[in-house]
């Protein structure tokens, strides 16, 4: 069978992935429950408030429509139905896999998060053009609101790996992944409802129904399959099988609850091949990649408290996504300093590995380590959610004449010196550390070898 190579990925096609015949249809499927179950949401705020009269607005935001679907769902077969479905747990669903893959987050937390930011967000994320258009649309890339964005987003990342509890029906990270099922039906709604009035708003035609099955089999992808194929093995840290097992699994069930169809995940081949699949049909980068890119590097540069700097997000973004995706994103070249730093980060993550794998209870310790500081740090600070966890609230709200642009992040130029970098600094330390070392290793045996030499002379 033949070999592809997309960027710096290399792989063999096999019958398990998915001939663009297969795929290209999904774009016009979408999770009409949640769509129709929104619609009724809407109807019922408008009477809780005395609105039953007016006409459905054009925005439908404004109200807790989680709490409309669990308060009202026995009232209406539509929601009730909604209801049952996300509480119902798919007999494929085995709770001890799951709370093992909900570990691998936090186990590989540094290398997790890093390349989440790098490749799935600089580089997945801006080369999908399907999702890319929805984004432009409602906002929430614009650099004023990004950082909430962004951290909304590892909300509910950490939400859905903190604890078994909070996965399975009732908990919070279920209840917040059922809230952002709802918020995209919201976004999807919305937008359609703006191509009634106008319908060269959004090209449904070219990119599909706004969020739908395809975009959606593509972010669990991203989620799930990219770090173990993109992401970890680029910074020296290797997946086992059983690893990978498990957290795929965590994201199928997780694309269970967002209607994200299952079959595409059912093994980690079935999961690798539809990873692959859709890297070959969907990578493609538009004008509007550009400014969502351009807008999350102005939002993540120089970012209080690490300030982590341009070329070294630059130098992380060229490894995991390749030189000929960063170019066509438009990012710089950065020098040796940044690579060096990416260097150290590499090698720190691998040692760190290395050593929850050889030195017992150093895992557990980890695990529980990032679990909190994480939580803490990205929902606790003040510099993060402030301790208000986001109901994932319909707020980015599509417009008819609001379209994202490229913008600055507002703030001013980052004066500080590179010591003021600590992540930098820090990752510059260990490159500096591993090479005294390999320095070592390398005169240890090439002092061995003289001594040999000289003793097979004499
Ligand atoms: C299936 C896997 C997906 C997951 C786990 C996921 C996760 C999330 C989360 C956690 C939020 C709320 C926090 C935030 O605003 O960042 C969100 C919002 C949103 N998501 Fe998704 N998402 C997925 C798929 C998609 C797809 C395929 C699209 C297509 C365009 C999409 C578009 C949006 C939009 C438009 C918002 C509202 C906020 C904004 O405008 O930026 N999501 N998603």
């Amino acid at each position: 069978m033949a070999f592809h190579t997309v960027g710096n990925y290399t792989f063999q096609w096999t019958d398990l992935h998915l001939p663009r015949e297969k795929t290209d249809p999904l774009r016009h499927e979408y999770d009409t429950l949640g769509h129709d179950a929104v619609k009724k949401l809407q109807q019922i705020a408008r009477e809780l408030k005395g609105e039953a009269a007016v006409k459905p607005t054009l925005c439908p935001g404004g109200f807790d429509m989680y709490a409309v679907l669990r308060d009202h769902h026995t009232e209406d077969e539509t929601l009730d139905r909604l209801w049952k479905e996300v509480h119902t747990v798919p007999e494929w669903v085995d709770w001890e896999q799951i709370e093992r893959g909900q570990k691998f987050f936090y186990r590989y937390a540094a290398a997790n998060m890093v390349g989440f930011l790098l490749q799935a967000f600089f580089g997945e994320n801006s080369a999908a053009p399907g999702v890319i258009e929805v984004l432009m649309r409602t906002g929430g890339f614009s650099p004023k609101v990004l950082v909430r964005r962004l951290l909304e987003t590892f909300q509910h990342l950490l939400q859905v790996t903190s604890s078994l509890e909070s996965i399975q029906p009732g908990g919070q990270g279920h209840t917040t992944t059922i809230r952002v099922r709802l918020l995209h039906s919201a976004v999807r709604e919305r937008i359609l409802r703006l191509v009634e009035t106008r319908p060269d708003y959004f090209d449904v035609a070219t990119y599909g129904v706004p969020v739908n099955v395809l975009d959606s089999i593509h972010s669990i992808t991203t989620y799930s399959c990219n770090p173990m194929w993109f992401q970890l093995p680029q910074m020296g840290v290797f997946p086992t099988e059983q690893e990978k097992q498990d957290y795929i699994a965590l994201f199928r069930y997780v694309g269970y609850l967002l209607a994200t169809p299952t079959e595409y995940f059912a093994s980690v081949a079935q999961a690798k091949a539809t990873m692959e699949s859709l890297l070959l049909h969907e990578r493609s980068v538009t004008a509007n990649s550009l400014i969502i890119g351009h807008n999350l590097m102005e939002t993540v540069k120089d970012m209080a408290p690490f300030h982590i700097s341009e070329g070294f997000i630059e130098a992380g973004s060229r490894v995991l996504n390749g030189d000929a995706l960063s170019d066509s994103l438009g990012l710089g070249r950065p020098g040796m300093l940044a690579y060096a730093c990416w260097k150290g980060h590499c090698w720190f993550v691998r040692v760190l590995a290395l050593a929850q794998k050889w030195i017992p209870g150093a895992d557990e310790a980890a695990v529980r380590y990032f679990r909190m500081t994480l939580y803490d740090a990205i929902v606790n600070s003040r510099k993060g959610l402030g301790g208000r966890l986001s109901k994932m609230d319909f707020k980015y709200v599509p417009e008819m004449n609001k379209m994202t642009k490229r913008e600055g992040s507002g703030r001013g130029l980052f004066a500080g010196s590179f010591v003021e970098r600590p992540v930098e600094t820090f990752y510059l330390a260990v490159f500096v550390v591993g090479v005294v070392f390999w320095i070592g290793i390398v005169s240890l045996i090439g002092r061995g070898l003289m001594r040999l030499l000289k003793l097979c002379v004499i």
